[in-house]
């Protein structure tokens, strides 16, 4: 059994973006796919998975980023070896083109966790990662977006996982064919958020988490909710504890996270057996899978 599901975010994905987020998710898929496909290992699909993701401009994540308050874009991602339970993050980073590759680095060339800000920029620089422009990063999209938010005193970030504003984060979620789990996700973050700001997405077990005897998730949608419950290491022990499979825990994940905190967004889950499983509280989620049980992939917004 090989398996790979992805999302590129929960919100109220309007229709005429449909299509290119549909596109997005369908292209991720198929390189993450083809690398499972060739016998390679989970990490090495999730890796592709969301680079493919942070390249595409529609994407909150990589290139085409909100802008923080300041304009600039600052992001986060982790990634998490679910056999190892290595894991790798960075956050609050400026001027990385593929911040989950980063995130990588972080976790197979160094003993920490987390590296944050102009230290994580400073870690890709010391392991030979290129780093880029702010420019190479900005989509005019979201240049517009930030002068319109500059005008308006009354938004607040939370405001984007309710309305029409995106929260396109993205993640992904394998199972190779020695039975690892790997898990990653990758985000620009909330729109004008605070310099410095920093989501649920490179907190492991807010964002992310994989363990190859339970499974994986990855996480999208208002991440200091996301981050109140803890939402990918809950999900991951209701499978362990109360022995839910995937459909029941991602469920259970999202009422908790709408109880508790009023929060909104989705979760994606892979299951020790790599069975797939989503849950929304938003209108639309760009979602992906395939399994080697399936004929053909999955993909819905
Ligand atoms: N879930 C992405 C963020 O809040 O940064």
């Amino acid at each position: 059994m090989i398996s790979l599901i992805l999302h590129g975010g929960a919100w109220n994905i309007p229709n005429e973006i449909v299509g290119a987020h549909r596109n997005g998710v369908s292209l991720a898929l198929e390189k993450g796919w083809k690398i499972l496909e060739r016998g390679g290992h989970a990490l090495d699909a999730i890796e592709q998975t969301i680079r493919s993701m942070e390249d595409d401009p529609i994407f909150d994540a990589g290139k085409g980023s909100f802008l923080n308050e300041l304009g600039e874009i600052e992001l986060d991602a982790s990634i998490m070896n679910g056999t190892s339970l290595k894991c790798g993050a960075i956050a609050a980073a400026q001027n990385i083109r593929n911040p989950i590759s980063l995130a990588r680095m972080v976790m197979e060339k160094s003993e920490n966790v987390l590296l944050t800000g102009l230290g994580a920029v400073r870690f890709a620089k010391e392991h030979g990662m290129p780093v880029c422009r702010n420019d190479d990063l900005l989509v005019p999209r979201e240049l517009k977006r930030w002068k319109e938010l500059q005008q308006s005193k009354s938004f607040s970030p939370k405001d984007s996982f309710r309305a029409d504003l995106p929260s396109d984060t993205v993640g992904a979620i394998a199972m190779d064919e020695k039975g690892n789990i790997a898990a990653g996700t990758s985000t620009g973050g909330t729109p004008n958020k605070h310099p410095g700001r920093v989501g649920d997405s490179p907190l492991i077990g807010c964002g992310t988490y994989a363990d190859s005897q339970v499974g994986g998730v990855s996480c999208t949608g208002w991440g200091e909710g996301i981050i109140k419950v803890v939402l990918a290491k809950t999900v991951i022990d209701h499978m362990e504890m109360s022995g839910a499979d995937g459909d029941a825990a991602a469920l259970f994940g999202i009422e908790r996270l709408k109880k508790k905190v009023d929060g909104y967004g989705g979760i994606i889950v892979l299951d020790k057996n790599g069975r797939p499983s989503v849950a929304f509280n938003t209108p639309r989620m760009a979602r992906a899978y395939r399994t080697s049980e399936m004929n053909a992939p999955f993909v819905e917004v």
